[in-house]
């Protein structure tokens, strides 16, 4: 069975209410991704846990503050064993940088745009969203998080690049509004898709049937 490119959302705040989805996801996807509702309320103990359980673990913490202390939260991100950590662009050159410089060698970095993907696709935001792309370039950042309608324009500044929005065909896109469907998004360019609730709710198809 081939293992799918998709880090699955643990979009709630404990572990344990994920315990059945991750049993029948373990092997068919590439990895999980903890965020700010889970790492808050469990702590650093969530991506241990699931590191122990042989998980590849995107922590998405989107940091953004002076470089200082971006980078010293980097350290600790890669101390606890993430292999993948969000940093908000907007936090500036010398705090990527200096992640960047600091980081363990087993952590991945992501340059998040100010742009995500609830808000809609507009001409304005795709050039901020370049720009911003530019910056993290300059700053040696590994990869960024790219909304669906700047995928193709992506792929021609960075390798990696993890792809949120994503929705199956005909399903509800709730708060998102810069959407794309899995097969769309991988041929547009992405490396990896984040999946969250159209994980849950169609998790027999996404692990028989979905096609990546
Ligand atoms: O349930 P759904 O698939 O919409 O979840 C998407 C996940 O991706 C959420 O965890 C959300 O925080 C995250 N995300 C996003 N847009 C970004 C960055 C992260 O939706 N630009």
């Amino acid at each position: 069975m081939s293992v799918k490119p998709i880090f699955f959302a643990l979009d709630g705040k404990h572990l344990d209410n994920f315990s059945r989805e991750l049993e029948i996801l373990k092997g068919n996807i590439y990895g999980v991704k903890v965020g700010l509702e889970m790492f808050t309320s469990e702590g650093p103990s969530s991506v241990e846990k699931l590191k122990k359980d042989g998980w590849n673990v995107f922590l998405d913490l989107k940091l953004h503050d002076i470089p200082n202390t971006v980078q010293a939260a980097t350290i600790s991100a890669g101390d606890i064993g993430a292999d993948y950590l969000t940093i908000h662009i907007a936090s500036g050159k010398e705090a990527l940088l200096a992640a960047k410089e600091s980081k363990s060698e087993n952590l991945k970095l992501l340059g998040v745009s100010t742009a995500l993907t609830s808000k809609a696709y507009s001409p304005e935001i795709s050039q901020k969203v370049y720009e911003e792309f530019l910056l993290a370039k300059e700053s040696k950042i590994d990869g960024v998080i790219c909304p669906p309608s700047e995928l193709v324009k992506t792929k021609e500044l960075f390798e990696l690049i993890v792809t949120p929005g994503i929705r199956l065909k005909n399903e509800d896109s709730h708060d998102q509004k810069n959407i794309t469907t899995p097969e769309k998004a991988i041929r547009d360019g992405a490396s990896y898709l984040v999946m969250g609730r159209s994980v849950r709710q169609n998790i027999n198809y996404v692990v028989e049937k979905l096609k990546l």
